[in-house]
């Protein structure tokens, strides 16, 4: 996965305009405020600027991440022309889908704070590629809105966990309706993150949606109440990443949880790997959700290709 340059080189030039001990200052405070409380608001634009330049490329990551693993599943069958960014913060969906589909005709991105509109302006105007350059901004808060333009593929990224339960529940609808085809959602990857995950996945097979990753069946979530289902993606950190975050390590992982639903039917896969394939000798030990159920596979390696695939396989590919 690279991030495009063009996004690089907006996020460094951005980046630079704030005084390094200031960025390191506002990365800390954004980071504090939402890990430690429900203070999420992005409050100027330095700000924006800061989560930038230490969020957006692992976002970027996780949302390339998932729609990769869309096209992989339904190749040809999934082309959108059209994306609505909801919650679209500085536009990172928008990139990251513009990286996976070309000649996208028309992209809106729906966000309610103007700080971040204006950093995902900045940074689109630095774009090489003509769909994200014409791409339309709508300010706006989408709990007011009663109902939202139509568009080939709806993503909500990082932005629905920001609502209450009810409010989210209302939200879904509308994003629901707004999607010609796929409607495809976000979270973070923790416990409380997925739960929301799960209910929202409910209520959208209970919408008729037919699910295309990660699961591998619209039967109930077989995953416990202890437990929960999330991914990693890993981003190689920028040297203003690394300055901001003060981080030794070169890249950073992302965890993450989503949902992605088609209203056509659509193909569908056998079993993903559910936790890291524990490699033995002779052997490996794959977590299988399946349509029976979370299995333990084992495959050896006198099982030939299987095993070769086993091998090559990581925590969240798809296992056939
Ligand atoms: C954590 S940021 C994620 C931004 C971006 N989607 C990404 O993945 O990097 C969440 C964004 O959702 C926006 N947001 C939250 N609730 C919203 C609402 N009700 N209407 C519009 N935007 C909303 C916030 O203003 C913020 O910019």
């Amino acid at each position: 996965m690279e991030i495009p340059v063009d996004l690089l080189n907006g996020i460094e030039e951005e980046s630079s305009k704030i005084p390094i001990n200031k960025l390191i200052s506002l990365v800390s405070d954004i980071s504090n405020r939402y890990r430690n409380t429900d203070d999420k608001h992005i409050s100027s634009y330095e700000e924006a600027i800061a989560y930038i330049s230490y969020r957006m490329p692992a976002t970027f990551a996780a949302i390339y991440a998932v729609l990769k693993d869309v096209k992989e599943i339904c190749g040809d069958d999934i082309n959108p022309k059209s994306i609505l960014d909801v919650g679209a913060g500085p536009g990172t969906a928008m990139w990251a889908a513009t990286s996976i589909w070309n000649g996208m005709d028309k992209i809106t991105l729906l966000e309610k704070n103007k700080n971040m509109i204006k950093i995902g302006k900045k940074l689109s105007s630095n774009s090489n590629n003509s769909s994200i350059k014409n791409s339309i901004w709508i300010e706006a808060d989408l709990e007011n809105l009663p109902i939202l333009p139509k568009h080939d593929m709806v993503i909500a990224s990082y932005s629905i966990g920001e609502m209450n339960e009810i409010s989210q529940h209302d939200a879904l609808k509308k994003l629901w309706e707004a999607a010609n085809n796929v409607l495809i959602i976000i979270e973070p990857g923790t416990k409380s993150a997925f739960s929301q995950i799960k209910k929202l996945r409910d209520i959208l097979i209970s919408c008729g949606g037919y699910i295309i990753a990660p699961c591998p069946h619209a039967n109930e979530c077989p995953i416990n109440d202890n437990d929960w289902c999330h991914f990693s993606s890993r981003v190689q950190r920028t040297s203003i990443h690394r300055k901001v975050k003060n981080g030794q390590l070169s890249y950073e992982d992302g965890k993450f949880s989503y949902i992605c639903v088609s209203k056509k039917p659509c193909k569908t896969i056998k079993s993903r790997i559910i936790r890291h394939p524990q490699i033995r000798k002779g052997h490996i030990i794959l977590d299988l959700c399946t349509k029976d159920g979370i299995k333990k596979f084992t495959v050896k390696k006198s099982d030939g290709d299987i095993y070769k695939k086993a091998r090559n396989s990581k925590w969240g590919s798809v296992f056939e």
